[in-house]
């Protein structure tokens, strides 16, 4: 009989935000307002520039972090929004999945714990089981979905290696305030333990305001991680490209991880990641505020509890006054509405549902008809 293979992943449940997304599939005419992916196409001149490149024959290894002229980039595009990071403090991923991946294999050993507040993106949970990690969950459902320091400083226990930090926030699309993050910063300064800012959906935040933590406490930079990509802001998720910055004794960890797991990204998408950095989100950003605006108004004349979101393309409902558990919500939602939604439980919170508006606004109108119409069915 063959060994058992590795338990910590062998106990992991298949993604729940894909069995539900399948039985949309299924279901004839479903409109889907389930997917983290936006339907614009990637901008024109980045998908010239790979042709270009393939043209002049980058197709052998790059260097393991990325080429140079990307680094250089990259590093230029986030001094822009006020993170001083240099090119060999820079390491281009496939995704910031891979990011967050070695960034976790990187930072733990067996048994070490992740607190990562709730609800939150079911990756962080996979990849620290993946790192032999553990989960400690902080729920921010009773504080608006920000941290609250007391609650930050009791999930802290002498295991805790590192915190998630996402804003704007999947599934909620709420950005942290200043004072969470001051409360963050006052608590990592004193425990010592790193912070992971997982700000993929950073230039799709809606406010002035907004604000990111590695901007607003460069003291910590020694314990952070910045993640972003190139998925969101400019429509390419496909092309499977993102980056990390941190600190160099953090980083040299963290190559070790991206070198032997993928050595490097594909040499001939890079020059079209430099383009990618020059073209502005804004346009995509106001379209997805639009949609965020009528998604509220919508929901609020269902009587459905929402925190205004302020970045991203979620919505989070609180769907708890209509008697089901959120996955029956989904399913019915599904089969008898012809909408599908993810339940809040695929992000630890019962009682919500995900909605995303990176959909055409007809397909969006058309799904919040069918929303409003089982809500209505269910109150009765
Ligand atoms: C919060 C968050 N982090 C990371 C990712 C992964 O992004 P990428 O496509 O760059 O791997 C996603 C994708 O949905 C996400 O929502």
């Amino acid at each position: 009989m063959p060994r058992p293979t590795n338990s910590d992943l062998a106990r992991l449940a298949t993604s729940g935000i894909r069995r539900f997304t399948a039985l949309a599939n299924e279901t004839p005419g479903c409109v889907k307002l389930t997917l983290g992916e936006p339907e614009f196409d990637t901008p024109a001149p980045v998908r010239a520039a790979v042709g270009e490149s393939l043209a002049r024959g980058l197709t052998h290894y790059p260097p393991n972090n990325g080429r140079p002229e990307l680094l250089e980039a990259l590093s230029a595009y986030m001094a822009e929004q006020g993170l001083a990071y240099a090119p060999d403090e820079l390491i281009v991923t496939v995704g910031a999945t891979e990011a967050l991946a070695a960034t976790l294999l990187a930072l733990l050993d067996p048994g070490d714990e992740v607190v990562v507040p709730v609800p939150a993106f079911g990756l962080y949970e996979t990849l620290v089981r993946m790192a032999h990690g553990r989960v400690v969950s902080l729920d921010t459902c009773e504080t608006g979905f920000q941290i609250a320091r007391d609650a930050l400083v009791a999930a802290i226990g002498p295991r805790t290696k590192a915190l998630v930090l996402t804003s704007p926030n999947n599934p909620t699309g709420c950005v942290y305030t200043a004072e969470a993050l001051d409360a963050v910063a006052e608590v990592v300064a004193r425990t010592g333990i790193y912070v992971i800012c997982d700000d993929v959906y950073n230039r799709l935040a809606y406010d002035e305001g907004y604000e990111r933590l590695a901007v607003r406490h460069p003291e910590l930079r020694g314990q952070l991680v910045v993640v972003d990509s190139f998925s969101k802001p400019w429509a390419m998720t496909g092309w499977r490209l993102g980056w990390l910055a941190a600190d160099s004794a953090i980083k040299a960890e963290v190559q070790k991880v991206h070198q032997y797991l993928v050595s490097s990204v594909p040499a001939f998408l890079q020059d079209a990641a430099v383009v990618a950095l020059g073209c502005d989100p804004a346009p995509m950003r106001e379209t997805y505020r639009r949609r965020r605006d009528l998604v509220c108004e919508r929901l609020s004349a269902m009587g459905l509890a929402l925190e205004r979101p302020a970045g991203a393309f979620y919505a989070f409902p609180g769907i708890a006054g209509l008697g089901l558990g959120s996955e029956e919500f989904c399913e019915r939602a599904i089969r008898e509405a012809g909408v599908a939604l993810v339940p809040g439980t695929c992000f630890g919170a019962e009682g919500y549902a995900r909605l995303s508006y990176c959909v055409s606004e007809d397909n969006l109108e058309r799904g919040l008809d069918r929303l409003g119409g089982l809500v209505a069915d269910l109150r009765g």
